[in-house]
């Protein structure tokens, strides 16, 4: 049975996509491969990693095109040209419409740096993320991946870690440990978790 063909949607510095390259090459990630990186940004760190690691990159800025409907068609273009299967969003900043999301059900897959439903939705994204649960002042966060659908961060969660938070956490040390003991993990094992389903479809 063929692998599943993985496409990474990334905007920053990619040390998600970097969990999933390594996991790829130790094997963690068995089921499927990663075959296309889309960067919304130029020069994103990220289009670095990939192609350091042999994949094959593409840039779709959406001041190119007219519509916000117009730069997801470019971005589904891409993907269906390469039979991609499952679509990662590793630290993509920017929300997906419904006419995207409802076109891949259960095959669009998303880490988020908190325990949904506390500090999701529209507007909470890398750094705000845990400013929010520093000023809430929550004693336990984490990261969770879910699917993709038309709710922002609302989709069936496949994974959660909790991470406990430390006397004198700022925002970017609190970001690391998330990274770190929760994002870097579980994302790699949710991949492999729903590249073997889908290969088992294939
Ligand atoms: C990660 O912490 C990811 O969970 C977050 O952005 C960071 C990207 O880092 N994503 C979101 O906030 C999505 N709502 P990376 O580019 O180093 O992987």
């Amino acid at each position: 049975m063929s692998k599943a063909k993985i496409a990474v949607l990334v905007s920053g510095g990619g040390t998600n996509l970097q969990a999933l390259i390594d996991a790829e090459k130790s094997g963690i990630i068995k089921s499927g491969e990663i075959v296309l990186v889309i960067s919304n940004k130029e020069g994103a760190y990220a289009l670095e990693r990939a192609r350091n690691a042999g994949i094959e990159t593409a840039v779709v800025l959406k001041k190119n095109y007219e519509t916000a409907f117009g730069f997801e068609e470019a971005i589904k273009a891409l993907l269906t040209e390469k039979e991609i299967d499952i679509i990662v969003l590793a630290g993509f900043m920017s929300i997906l419409s419904e006419s995207f999301t409802s076109a891949y059900p259960e095959k669009i897959i998303n880490v988020h740096p908190s325990l949904i439903p506390s500090f999701c939705g529209a507007g909470f994204y890398g750094l705000r993320v845990h400013e929010a649960a520093l000023s809430y002042g929550v004693k336990v966060t984490g990261a969770t991946v879910h699917f993709v659908n038309e709710i922002p961060d609302g989709g069936r969660i496949i994974m959660q870690k909790a991470v406990e938070i430390e006397e004198g956490d700022t925002p970017e040390i609190l970001q690391k440990r998330v990274m770190e003991q929760a994002e870097w993990k579980i994302l790699p094992l949710s991949v492999e978790k729903v590249c073997a389903s889908i290969k088992e479809e294939k």
